[in-house]
Parts: structure tokens; C-alpha cells; sequence
């Protein structure tokens, strides 16, 4: 999809909407990346956002309740999406129609149908919009991939996660925490290593005894990827003991040997193959992507991440979910076009409705 570009010569100009965790976070990374200027920080609390400059070292920074309001107060290019799951849609759909480019965090949206509304919300304005799944802006995931591809066919691709967090809060209320806010990461990661876009999804999540967790803090799931591929995704977060890195182990066993990782240090590769020195990929977390957002404003190229491209990493997590609550073996394109059918019904922009129903399929949609 191409998107409104933004000349060289100026720094852009970004308003940070979040000021939470993740929202202090990505304003440290703001503050010190090249060609990119913090224009202001924006929260529903915006005592969180005045503390959050004022700790940053940055007290007199504009600072307000609206994200959208304040770029365009103070004459920003982009925002920086860190609020809650929730806002993700109504934040974006405002940022994109009021001419701004936007990076959010991960998820996409808090449901897939939304997810597809700030697709379509993004073709309207000719807006880029893209996600920053930070695990896969990875120097080590990067060299994984690039193994995979040196081991003929590939057969299963297999993570194993296993954390015992106490985090307190909504995550210890939520049905399904694991698969919801920590799975995606993986799943994301997974569609990048293989090249291939996920087609069924087949999952069991359920909670220990002795699980701190209301939902599901365990869950097994196996994908069919294009081409056959079977992607196995072992997790908990009630797992004391031997804990794996937060990336997960993984392993990717094809035709000519196998390349393992264990989410911390470089991988290994054990094959039948001439070994290929390569550069280390130069992206790592979010302030990679946040480098590959300004690159693609500058030059007008499509990144990786941009929302058409990361659906379908939210698209595994509603299978697994909808899988694991007694929907046996669930179809991707079953689950995007229903997602699709529910976005119809809840848009109330008639432009982005129309785009949306302008869609021959769901997957030519997201490819296109
Ligand atoms: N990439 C990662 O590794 C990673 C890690 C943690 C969280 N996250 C993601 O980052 C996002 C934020 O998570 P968090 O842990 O910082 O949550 P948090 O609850 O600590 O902070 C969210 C902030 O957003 C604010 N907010 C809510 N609605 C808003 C709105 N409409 N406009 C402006 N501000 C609003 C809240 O007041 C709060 O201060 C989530 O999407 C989460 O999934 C990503």
C-alpha cells in the first residue's frame, strides 16, 4: 500500500499517546532516536503524562488529555500509539483521519474485526500505519530466519515459553492472558521465520491447580502454515523453575537439519549446509521499529509491520482462542471472515465502511 510520505530535512515530529509503562518506555526511545522529535505526550491521565516528561527530563514539553487534539496543536507528523488494547481503534482512527502517521504498540487492536477497520482506515487516508511487534525487530530472530532458509523444506517450527510471573493487575483477570497479550509475540514471530501465513489453528489453553491466574495461564497450540508447515507453540505463566528467556525456546527442524535458538543468545545451527556468514540485521526492539517507521515515512516504502501485514499474527491469537473454547481445528480464513461480516456491522465511518466492503476477500485484502 503506498502512504503519504514526509520529506527530509526536519526531524519528524512525533506526539506519544500513553504515558503507562510501555508509554515511558517508548518515550525514553523517542527522546533519544535520530531524526525523530518528541512534540508532546498525551494520556486520558494527564497528571501520568505530565510526570512521565517531568521524570524524562523534559518538564516543559506540551503534554495533554486528547493524543489527536495535541498533535495537532503543536503541529506534529505522527503519534505513537502506547495506550491500552481498547484505544487502540478510536486513537488511530482519529490520529489517521487528522493526516498523521501512526506507530502503534502491539496488539493491532483489541479484536481482529477492529484491526481490519484501521486497515481499511489506513487505505481511506493514505496513511501509514504501522505496528511495532517489538519481539520481531530481533538481531538473533533475524539470523533464525535467515537459517531457516538455509535448511531445504521445512517441516514444524516449535516455542517453548515458560515464565512464572506475578504481575498483579488486569492480566491476572483476564480469560486468557497468555494467549491474548503474550502469545502474539511469538505467533508474529512465527509467520516471519517461515515466510508462510498461518491457515488453521487447532489449541488447548487451560489453568493449573496452583495457577495465580483467574483464565488460562497454559496453553498449547498447533498451526498449519502455507505449504504444510506445522508451527507448535508450548506456553505457561505459571511454570516456576528452568524458566525459558521471555522469546521463548524454538527450534526449526526441516530437510537439511535443524537451527535452534534460545531467545537470548545467537542461534545455532545444525545442518548438512555450508555455514553463510551474514550482517547482523541493524533493528532491535522498539527502537528499531521505531527507525523502520521513519524510513518508511522518508522513502515511502511498505515496512514490515504495517497493519495490513500484521493481522494475521492477530488473527492466530482469536484462532487459538476460539479453538481452545471448544471450536476444534478453526480455519484463519473462517476467523477473518467473520471478523470481516463483524466489521460491517460495527463501523460507523462510511468511508472506512466502504473500503471494507470494497474487499473481494479478507487474505487478498491484507496482501494486496
Ligand atoms: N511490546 C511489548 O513488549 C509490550 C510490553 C508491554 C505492553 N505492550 C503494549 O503496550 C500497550 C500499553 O501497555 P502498558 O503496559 O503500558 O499499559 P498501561 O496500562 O501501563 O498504560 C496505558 C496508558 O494508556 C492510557 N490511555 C488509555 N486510553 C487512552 C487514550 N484514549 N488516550 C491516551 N492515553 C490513554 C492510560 O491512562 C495509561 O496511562 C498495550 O497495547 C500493551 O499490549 C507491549
Amino acid at each position: 500500500m503506498t502512504h503519504r510520505t514526509i520529506a527530509g530535512g526536519e526531524p519528524v515530529r512525533v506526539v506519544l499517546a500513553g504515558a503507562g509503562s510501555m508509554g515511558r518506555a517508548w518515550l525514553s526511545t523517542i527522546i533519544l532516536a535520530p531524526d525523530v522529535e518528541l512534540a508532546g505526550v498525551a494520556d486520558i491521565d494527564v497528571g501520568a503524562a505530565r510526570s512521565a516528561v517531568a521524570e524524562a527530563g523534559h518538564p516543559d514539553l506540551p503534554v495533554g488529555a486528547d493524543a489527536v487534539a495535541l498533535a495537532t496543536a503543536v503541529g506534529a507528523d505522527a503519534v505513537v500509539d502506547a495506550t491500552v488494547p481498547e484505544a487502540h481503534h478510536p486513537v488511530t482512527t482519529a490520529a489517521l483521519f487528522a493526516g498523521l502517521a501512526v506507530l502503534g504498540e502491539k496488539p493491532v487492536a483489541a479484536t481482529l474485526a477492529q484491526a481490519l477497520s484501521l486497515a481499511a482506515a489506513a487505505e481511506v487516508t493514505g496513511e501509514l500505519f504501522m505496528v511495532s511487534q517489538s519481539r520481531r525487530w530481533n538481531p538473533q530472530l533475524f539470523a533464525l530466519q535467515a537459517m531457516a532458509g538455509d535448511l531445504g523444506a521445512i517441516g514444524t517450527l516449535t516455542t517453548e515459553f515458560f515464565r512464572a510471573p506475578h504481575f498483579g493487575g488486569f492480566r491476572e483477570e483476564m480469560d486468557h492472558p497468555l494467549l491474548l497479550d503474550m502469545a502474539i509475540h511469538p505467533f508474529d514471530s512465527a509467520r516471519f521465520v517461515l515466510g508462510a501465513e498461518p491457515v488453521a489453528a487447532y489449541c488447548e489453553a487451560y489453568n493449573p491447580p496452583w495457577s495465580w491466574y483467574a483464565g488460562a495461564a497454559a496453553a498449547t497450540a498447533v498451526f498449519e502454515m502455507e505449504g504444510g508447515v506445522r508451527y507448535i507453540y508450548v506456553g505457561s505463566w505459571c511454570s516456576p523453575g528452568a524458566e525459558t528467556s521471555w522469546n521463548g525456546v524454538w527450534r526449526v527442524s526441516g530437510e537439511k537439519g535443524s537451527a535452534r535458538w534460545d531467545g537470548d543468545t545467537e542461534p545455532v545451527l545444525d545442518a548438512d549446509v555450508q555455514p553463510v556468514t551474514r550482517t547482523p540485521a541493524p533493528y532491535s526492539g522498539i527502537a528499531g521499529a521505531l527507525q523502520v517507521f521513519v524510513d518508511a515515512l522518508r522513502t515511502g516504502a511498505t515496512p514490515m509491520g504495517e497493519v495490513h501485514e500484521n493481522v494475521p499474527s492477530l488473527a492466530m491469537v482469536e484462532a487459538a482462542v476460539r479453538s481452545a473454547d471448544g471450536g476444534g481445528r478453526v480455519l484463519i480464513d473462517d476467523v477473518l471472515q467473520q471478523a470481516h461480516e463483524q466489521a460491517l456491522r460495527e463501523e460507523t465511518r462510511a468511508d472506512v465502511r466502504a473500503a471494507l466492503a470494497g474487499w473481494t476477500s479478507v487474505r487478498h485484502a491484507l496482501t494486496t
